[in-house]
């Protein structure tokens, strides 16, 4: 919040950067698309990398007290990282805010969570290349227009390669730690 109210103050001093850096201000003069966006990342990284690291690699690989499961009420175990990111999106859904999020793949465990649109398929291509980079694009779905961000998915923790390179639906299965293994798609409605 800190952190995000400061980014508001400095902003007058930002935009003229950010506009020559070729970023798309909002309709309303106030903050960019692009900082909506990394505001927003910020708040979903921070949360998952916490839940993976003090969580589930602590309680399942490094102190073997309970382990993570697809099927996480019959198996008594924790929900998944990336079930807990989808728990989450789907409960901002819901309240059908003016954005939307999802976790998506190149090589996806889950077939659902490969890129469809164009603009997904590049950005994932894009952060997998570049992870240091985020991807950022207009695009045009069902006639709406759409300022779509894509950030790079990282192996943070010894739980996220050892679980996706040890999971029989996985089409990969030599990610290292630190790598990219999918990304963080963020979309927002343009006016
Ligand atoms: C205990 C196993 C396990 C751990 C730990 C785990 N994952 Fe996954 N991950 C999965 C499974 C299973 C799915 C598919 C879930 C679904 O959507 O049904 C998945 C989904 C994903 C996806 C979406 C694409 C896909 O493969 O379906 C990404 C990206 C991803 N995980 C990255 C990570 C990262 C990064 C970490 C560590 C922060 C991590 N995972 C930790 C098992 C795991």
């Amino acid at each position: 919040m800190d952190k995000f109210s400061s980014l508001i103050k400095l902003l007058p001093a930002l935009l003229p950067l950010a506009m020559a850096a070729g970023t798309v201000r909002a309709a309303d003069g106030g903050i960019t698309y692009q900082e909506m966006a990394d505001g927003l990342h910020m708040v979903m990284e921070a949360d998952r990398t916490v839940y993976t690291r003090m969580v589930v690699n602590r309680l399942q690989n490094e102190e073997k007290v309970i382990k993570a499961s697809e099927h996480f009420k019959d198996d008594k175990a924790l929900p998944l990282p990336a079930q807990m990111f989808r728990f989450g999106s789907e409960m901002v859904a819901e309240k059908k805010p003016a954005f939307s999020y999802s976790l998506l793949s190149l090589w996806p465990i889950n077939k659902q969570n490969a890129g469809k649109t164009p603009v997904e398929k590049e950005g994932l291509q894009a952060v997998a290349a570049k992870p240091d980079q985020p991807f950022y694009k207009e695009e045009t779905l069902g006639g709406k227009k759409y300022y779509t961000a894509i950030y790079a998915d990282r192996a943070v923790s010894q739980a996220c390669v050892s679980c996706h390179n040890g999971h029989k639906e996985s089409p990969r299965t030599d990610f290292k730690l630190g790598e990219a293994m999918g990304g963080v798609v963020i979309r927002l409605p343009m006016k």
